[in-house]
């Protein structure tokens, strides 16, 4: 369903979202009912009530207790909550049951970033593409540490576990793009580990995943490496500017020597700078933690030729 935004909530923009919302706001509005209940109660009888200077101290008995109101403001709040676990109930199961119908996406959490891997064997990086108003299931797993895939938009929140999967799903109601967070503190990157959904046309879609990730492979390979440096969020951890970060700045790097952590001394060119990218572990640059993860898998040989020259040919 179809829901506006709010102070609260960004627009709802799954078939969940009006489900969530009409819960979350039946829980806020009760919220402020009772609150403004108790607190009218308690001011009018403080004013009630007051001690007035001219009044001796009474020493009437008052009434030890009044089974009416005892029963009163026992039975209302028991209705509310039965009525709210009934209802959030629902809405779990919702949220939890995955349509059969729906198409799968593997989702990978590490530091930091996100990658998808679909069926049809394509691979993005801070990058969900889906069709509007279909089902999409995500299967998710993290390589190191505990991450979680966020939409507000969508009104899904999961965590994603090392060793272990975790699901959620959602169905998009609109194309558009829309933000995607990870939504529990993982470390140093835990605020670059942003991405965007984009939602798409079943057509744009269906030409998505014939062209693949592709976009820019026919740039000169400066250039291309460029966007798949941004694209695949190298620089969420290395600058190009000279700046250290969690890795050093691969700026002016090419050609050079440099010292790594074991104590021998190693020049970068093309081979090292391969190797660094699929087998991060292999030679570490000293300073540094040995954190960065695999890039196997999400890059081709292209893009990886692409990237080193992007590389060289920063000054
Ligand atoms: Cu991943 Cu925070």
């Amino acid at each position: 369903m179809d829901t506006a935004g709010t102070i609260f909530l960004p627009p709802g923009s799954s078939t969940l979202a009006g489900d969530v919302d009409a819960l979350f706001y039946f829980l806020v509005y009760a919220s402020i009912a009772v609150f403004g209940i108790v607190v009218f109660a308690l001011v009018f009888f403080i004013i009630r009530y007051r001690h007035r200077r001219t009044e001796k101290l009474a020493t009437t008995q008052g009434p030890s207790h009044s089974l009416r109101l005892e029963l009163l403001w026992s039975i209302i709040p028991t209705i509310l909550v039965i009525i709210v676990f009934v209802w959030g109930f629902r809405v779990f199961i919702r949220m939890h049951v995955v349509p059969k119908d729906a198409m799968e996406i593997k989702v990978t959490g590490q530091k930091w970033f996100w990658s998808f891997d679909y069926p049809e064997g394509i691979a993005t990086v801070n990058e969900l593409v889906v069709p509007v108003g279909k089902p999409v299931k995500l299967l998710m797993s993290s390589s190191d540490v505990i991450h979680s895939f966020f939409v507000p938009h969508f009104r899904i929140k999961m965590d994603v576990l090392p060793n272990r999967y975790t699901v959620t799903w959602f169905e998009a109601i609109r194309p558009g793009n829309y933000d995607l967070f990870c939504a529990e503190f993982c470390g140093d990157g835990h605020s670059d580990m942003i991405g965007k959904v984009r939602v798409v046309s079943e057509r744009e879609f269906a030409e998505w995943l014939e062209t693949g990730t592709a976009g820019g492979e026919d740039l000169p390979p400066e250039q291309y490496g460029a966007s798949l440096f941004v694209g695949r969020a190298c620089h969420t951890c290395h600058s190009v500017e000279g700046q250290r970060m969690i890795g050093p700045a691969l700026n002016g790097i090419f050609g050079k020597e440099h010292a790594l952590a074991s104590g021998e001394r190693v020049i970068a060119d093309e081979n090292y700078l391969r190797e660094s990218i699929l087998e991060p572990q292999a030679k570490i640059v000293a300073g540094y933690e040995p954190v960065m993860p695999t890039y196997q898998g999400l890059l081709n040989d292209r893009q990886i030729d692409a990237l080193i020259a992007y590389l060289k040919s920063l000054e």
